[in-house]
């Protein structure tokens, strides 16, 4: 089965988790995309939809879904979003799409939040993938000299700017062994904006696409 059959496998099944009358949150990335389409597909009579991005606004608006601003709804009942990877206590890394800040800011605002990725992210520990850091233009330099002292090895990541108007830095290096103080540390650098340690809002629900089904974990 190829990735993007269990990305969707894993997507449909999220639908299980929408209610009529809700207010959803959604993610941003290719998996989240198959989520879209799902709902699309589904007509459920939610109120509205909280994105994370404006490709994911986008997205939504494209399959005639009703989009509403965070400032408007106050906490949301369910966020649905994929991960870069996940390890065994629901601690994620994200921002693969650039899109971390968001993520984290409608996550934390949702009481539920169920993750959907193909079975390859399910990982053992964090730090495989380069952690994205989103970072102020102004402070870029300064940001990656901290992030060296800390062990990192940062990379600028070429042609984006966020949706808050910001660069990316990918760190390979870091040490994983405590994902919710790397998440505080990197946080306190001035000209940091966030970054896609996922460990202070992990996610509550896991589902899996894998080649036996969907696999589903909750906290
Ligand atoms: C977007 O910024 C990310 O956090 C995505 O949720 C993450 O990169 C997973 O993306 P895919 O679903 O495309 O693998």
């Amino acid at each position: 089965m190829n990735t993007d059959a269990l990305k969707k496998m894993a997507a449909e099944a999220a639908l299980r988790y929408i209610q009529p009358g809700m207010v959803v949150g959604v993610g941003t990335g290719s998996t989240t995309n198959f989520f879209i389409e799902a709902l699309g597909a589904a007509k459920i009579h939610v109120d509205g939809y909280v994105a994370s991005s404006i490709a994911t606004e986008n997205r939504l608006k494209a399959q005639g879904l009703r989009v509403l601003e965070l400032n408007a709804t106050g906490d949301i009942p369910v966020y649905i979003d994929g991960a870069d990877e996940a390890d065994p206590h629901f601690r994620l890394i994200k921002g693969g799409g650039g899109a971390l800040t968001r993520e984290k800011i409608v996550a934390s605002a949702a009481r539920l939040f169920v993750c959907i990725a193909d079975d390859g992210k399910d990982k053992p520990m964090l730090g495989k993938f380069p952690l994205p850091v989103e970072v102020i233009p102004f402070a870029r330099s300064f940001v990656a000299r901290q992030l060296v002292k800390i062990g990192g090895s940062p990379t600028l990541r070429s042609g984006i700017t966020t949706d808050n108007g910001n660069v990316i830095l990918d760190v390979t290096g870091l040490d994983f062994s405590d994902p919710l103080r790397m998440e505080e540390t990197i946080n306190a650098i001035p000209g940091v904006l966030d970054n896609g340690i996922f460990a202070h809002r992990r996610a509550d629900v896991m589902l899996f696409g894998s080649a036996g089904g969907v696999i589903e974990r909750k906290a």
